[in-house]
């Protein structure tokens, strides 16, 4: 898809990259030439990532800090802008969920799901477009959201909350930021198993046979399907595009359509069997 030097001049930080799809989004990073740059709150996990990661080519950089804490992100940006000379793109992954009935969540669990990915992205966010303003620099951000940032959900109040939030946040700034050469977009990821998510989301096999129902493509997705992504919209392949939040989720979201609960309910033959059959006494 790509050329295999397509990100070579740039260096990406990815929050939240020790494991999971921001070391997924990585490893195609690192492949396509990028410096990387991952943070994230366990060394150990870092410290896996990174000696994974060295093997693809550049050395990896890495930075234990949680996206909570604004002045050590100010620090570990400082600290990669002096380790690689420039940070081009920032990939805003860090999260934090889980499911529960809404009215059994405290106010410290809303909040806590908030600062970790409203408050998280903004304090890298932050940062980063300073960084680029100050040095008048072009840079990209990516968001990675949910579908469910703009459709809601149940049984994930404050996540879904919270990615609206950014999903506001991406538009807001690329509105704003597109006068300093700053583009700012996002990826809506429908479901892409990993450890963490689904452990949270998932804790019943019963549910993930029932979850893959929904999804007219019939698989989950595949995390390459969603690096590439990530890899086209944050690099120069994708000059004007901005505030664009764009779904992967193989139709998923588009379970709302009203007659879309018939491919579940009849199968296909006789579905096709029976529009015929009405078409012909619609026809008389
Ligand atoms: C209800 C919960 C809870 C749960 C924690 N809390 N887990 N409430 N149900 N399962 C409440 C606690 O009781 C506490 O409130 C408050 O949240 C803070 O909890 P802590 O454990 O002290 O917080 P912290 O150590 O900061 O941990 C944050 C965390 C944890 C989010 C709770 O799970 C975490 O670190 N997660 C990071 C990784 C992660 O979540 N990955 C999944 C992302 S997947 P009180 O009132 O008791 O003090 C994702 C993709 C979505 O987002 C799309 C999927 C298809």
């Amino acid at each position: 898809m790509f050329k295999q030097n397509i990100l070579a001049e740039k260096t990406i930080l990815i929050t939240g990259g020790g494991s999971g799809l921001g070391l997924s989004m990585a490893r195609r990073f690192a492949q396509l030439g990028a410096n990387i740059a991952i943070c994230g709150r366990t060394q150990s996990r870092l410290d896996r990532a990174k000696k994974e990661l060295d093997q693809i080519g550049k050395k990896v950089f890495t930075y234990s800090v949680d996206v909570r804490d604004y002045d050590r992100l100010g620090e570990m940006i400082e600290k990669i802008v002096a380790h690689f000379g420039a940070l081009d793109s920032l990939l805003n992954n860090a999260a934090g969920n889980f499911l529960s009935p809404a009215e059994d969540i405290s106010p410290n669990g809303f909040k806590t799901i908030i600062d970790i990915v409203l408050q998280g992205s903004f304090n890298c966010t932050h940062h980063f477009g300073n960084y680029l303003i100050r040095g008048k620099k072009h840079g990209s951000i990516l968001n990675i959201v949910t579908t469910y940032a703009s459709l809601g959900s149940a049984f994930v109040l404050p996540s879904a909350c919270a990615k609206a939030g950014v999903l506001t946040m991406t538009k807001s700034l690329a509105a704003e930021w597109a006068v300093y050469g700053i583009r700012v977009n996002a990826i809506a990821p429908g479901a892409f198993p990993t450890e963490g998510a689904w452990s949270r989301l998932m804790p019943d096999p019963k549910m993930e046979e029932m979850y893959l129902k929904k999804i007219p493509a019939g698989r989950y997705g595949e995390h390459i399907e969603l690096a590439n992504l990530a890899t086209f919209l944050l690099s120069d392949l994708a000059p004007f595009i901005t505030g664009e939040c764009v779904t992967i989720d193989g139709g998923e979201s588009l379970q709302g359509g009203q007659f879309n609960f018939l491919t579940q309910l009849i199968p296909r033959n006789l579905l096709r069997q029976m529009a015929k059959a009405m078409r012909k006494t619609q026809n008389e």
